[in-house]
């Protein structure tokens, strides 16, 4: 990968063997954009590429510059109400009420690798061979601020990440009301719009809308990244599809509230932004004192929305994830919460564990009420020691017990959270986040604590190490479960309200980072009432997350294919759960709730007990399969083959990095009577091997399997006698070995 900066043309071009990145000083000293797409040869001079016209109507820099209207040149970072009408990636607003800025070009740095970004999380690189990294400097002359855009180009990767930050050198207090991560002004507006959207239980849902001159966003203001949406959208030319066209996906590393926002303009041009949302925001910089952006992932793809997935999936497992279980295959579990709720003692919790144990289970996690008073969600939270009603020998007593089993031991914790009917409330009611005179809402019974205080995470951090360091605890699982209302911090002054929202997410990072680094060895898997923090930020510190409080097999599927546009396998928790199901009271067959649930970390979420022994001997097999083979479908090349969002069949598969092995999955909803013939075309394959069918007696060259297709005829409609009867919530696991 190479990063020049070629002087005399004023041209900065970033490029690797997939992409290429190129900017230009703009007359008018500002940050212009050229292009960013496939590859393309350097040159020195790219000056042609430099779009502008005189238009009619159009305001101008200068006489002398009559061509330079800001509203038609693409930019870096742009700001609106000089010449230019869209909205802008920055707004500060001055001490005389001013709003305006001027960012001149002032000098650029190249340095080998990617520096680390202070309190946030990011992408990284292990060694400095790995990554090159820009960062351009610009200054308002007035104010004295100070712009750093930083670009990361990596090798062999087809991503940029971008951040910005911020130093003011001037002598006035200054005010972000907006510092986007990202601002991209592409040359048309040919594309589609792909977003990820749903709600409770219905996460990532997969919803495309056509670019229109005008603005289309989604964003949230909710606290977290939301289950509303996902802080991750596709940009993808109309004849994309998952195997060929090009496709660009911008993603934001962060948790709390973000904009991610298209605006096509008088000429078709497409400003995309991408950042903290701007309604919630409003950062006090002080003389001397600094900011930085979350970070921005552009990743490009000229062949499919497939590989711009693989290209995320590679570097959010490999460069974002971090720590003793980035590369681990994760231990199968198994959590009460859907087995007991609040209603167990230790007995039953043991009882469940230990028939878990025998059906080959390796880790068991104590979910929701285990502490203080919690015998439903009206108390306790906050209160993070153990109910010795409950658990007489505390969290130290049942580790042991559980370790005793050969299992190891996993906690739930919901550390931001607290119940009115809790000592730590009692305590501390000021420690809650609230408006003063005004009512405070609730949700789910409780308050949000004020993570933006030091002393508040302190105090957690405390209680949660504490724990940590006398018990047994391989696993945590980091719930979180009501978005933030009447957001104010009694801990800061007016002028700094505007700063609570991201203030809260870093202290969220800020315990993360300090449990992360003294416990390095617990596996965290983040949750907020399913995935409503379901975002590359939290990945940084728990390598998994819980996907979705619904565990019914037929909507994890559009679910988990939603989810996968973004994210690896590896981070998806899927669980397999009774029938019938608890939040649909659908039944489907325990095969296909395995079928469904090996496409992620892989667990269970009930009380083995309660099954036939046939059953219990059916969960031996999934186990003892996904034992066998979760390496390769958590690591693996992920294709999506057919999507839910289309039709009554769903189909992925996993590709081993050697192309040796590979597991397709097939989905059904409805069965269909007389059902015509049906085949999938497999990817991913190599074309020159012969696979083998496992559990049949059929082998197939790899070509075969991706241009003719893997036949997959139900076994009603006259062919495929050799299979069990298809049925409604029917499915199938293919396992190729080479
Ligand atoms: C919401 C989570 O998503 C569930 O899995 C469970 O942990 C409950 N919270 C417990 O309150």
């Amino acid at each position: 990968m190479h990063i020049v900066f070629h002087k005399n043309t004023k041209i900065f071009h970033l490029y690797n063997h997939e992409i290429s990145y190129i900017m230009t000083i703009l007359p008018n000293g500002h940050l212009g954009q050229l292009y960013f797409g496939k590859a393309i040869r350097d040159r020195e001079d790219f000056s042609h590429l430099l779009e502008e016209s005189f238009r009619t109507t159009s305001s101008y820099f200068s006489e002398e510059l009559s061509t330079m209207s800001l509203e038609h040149l693409k930019q870096e970072y742009p700001v609106y109400g000089t010449t230019d009408y869209r909205e802008p990636a920055l707004e500060v607003i001055q001490a005389d009420g001013s709003r305006l800025s001027d960012l001149q070009y002032d000098s650029y740095q190249i340095t080998p690798g990617k520096p680390k970004l202070s309190g946030l999380p990011a992408t990284y690189t292990e060694h400095d061979e790995e990554a090159m990294t820009l960062i351009v400097t610009l200054k308002d002359p007035v104010t004295g601020l100070k712009i750093s855009l930083s670009y990361t180009i990596f090798k062999g990767r087809s991503v940029i990440a971008r951040s910005v930050h911020f130093i003011n050198e001037g002598t006035e207090t200054l005010h972000l009301g907006r510092a986007m991560s990202l601002s991209m002004d592409l040359p048309d507006c040919n594309y589609e719009w792909l977003q990820f959207s749903g709600v409770w239980a219905r996460e990532r849902h997969l919803k495309t809308r056509n670019l229109e001159p005008g603005i289309l966003s989604v964003g949230s203001l909710r606290g977290s990244s939301s289950h509303e949406h996902n802080p991750f959208v596709i940009l993808k030319r109309p004849n994309t599809d998952e195997t060929q066209g090009e496709a660009i996906g911008f993603s934001l590393i962060y948790s709390g509230n973000f904009l991610a926002q298209a605006e096509v303009d008088n000429q078709n041009v497409t400003r995309i932004l991408m950042g903290i949302h701007p309604d919630t925001f409003d950062w006090k910089l002080l003389p001397g004192t600094e900011f930085q952006t979350p970070e921005a992932v552009m990743a490009y793809s000229g062949s499919g929305l497939n590989r711009l997935s693989q290209t995320l999936h590679s570097l959010y497992q490999k460069r974002l994830a971090r720590g003793y279980w980035r590369d681990r295959p994760r231990p199968i579990l198994i959590n009460n919460w859907e087995a007991t709720y609040f209603d167990f003692n230790e007995d039953r919790l043991v009882d469940i564990a230990g028939k878990a144990k025998e059906c080959g289970v390796e880790l068991f996690v104590l979910d929701d009420g285990w502490f203080g008073a919690r015998r439903s969600d009206y108390a306790g939270l906050g209160d993070w020691t153990a109910n010795r009603d409950l658990l007489p020998g505390g969290i130290a007593g049942i580790a042991e017990r559980i370790e005793a089993l050969g299992m190891k031991f996993g906690l739930w914790f919901e550390p931001e959270m607290v119940n009115e009917d809790s000592d730590l409330y009692r305590a501390h009611p000021d420690w809650i986040l609230r408006t003063p005179r005004r009512r405070a809402s609730l949700g789910r019974h409780q308050y949000v604590l004020d993570f933006s205080r030091r002393e508040v995470v302190d105090c957690i951090h405390a209680m949660m190490a504490k724990l940590l360091r006398e018990a047994k605890i391989s696993y945590i699982k980091w719930d979180m479960n009501r978005y933030i209302t009447e957001c104010y911090s009694a801990a800061l002054p007016a002028d700094q309200q505007g700063e609570v929202f991201h203030r809260y997410i870093l202290g969220v990072y800020d315990l993360y980072d300090r449990l992360t680094s003294e416990f390095p060895h617990v596996l965290f898997e983040s949750c907020a009432s399913g995935g409503a923090r379901f975002d590359p930020g939290l990945l940084y510190y728990a390598p998994q997350g819980w996907t979705s409080d619904d565990t019914d097999a037929i909507e994890r599927q559009k679910i988990q294919y939603g989810t996968s546009y973004c994210y690896p396998v590896s981070c998806m928790g899927s669980h397999v759960s009774a029938v019938p199901n608890h939040q649909l009271n659908r039944n489907t067959p325990l095969y296909t709730r395995a079928n469904v649930a090996y496409f992620g970390t892989f667990g269970y979420e009930l009380d083995l007990n309660k099954l036939t022994v046939e059953e219990q001997e059916e969960v031996k097999r999934q186990i003892a399969f996904m034992k066998e083979y979760r390496e390769l479908i958590q690591f693996g090349t992920f294709y999506r083959l057919l999507s839910p969002f289309e039709g009554n069949i769903t189909s992925w598969m996993v590709v081993s990095p050697d192309k040796k092995t590979a597991i397709a999955g097939w989905y059904k909803i409805l069965n269909q009577v007389n059902a015509p013939f049906s085949r999938i075309r497999l990817q991913g394959l190599d074309p020159e091997l012969c696979y083998h069918l496992e559990g049949s007696n059929q082998s197939f060259y790899g070509d075969e399997l991706m241009n003719v297709g893997l036949f997959t005829s139900d076994a009603m409609c006259g062919k495929s006698g050799d299979r069990r009867p298809s049925c409604d919530f029917d499915s199938r696991l293919y396992v190729f070995k080479a």
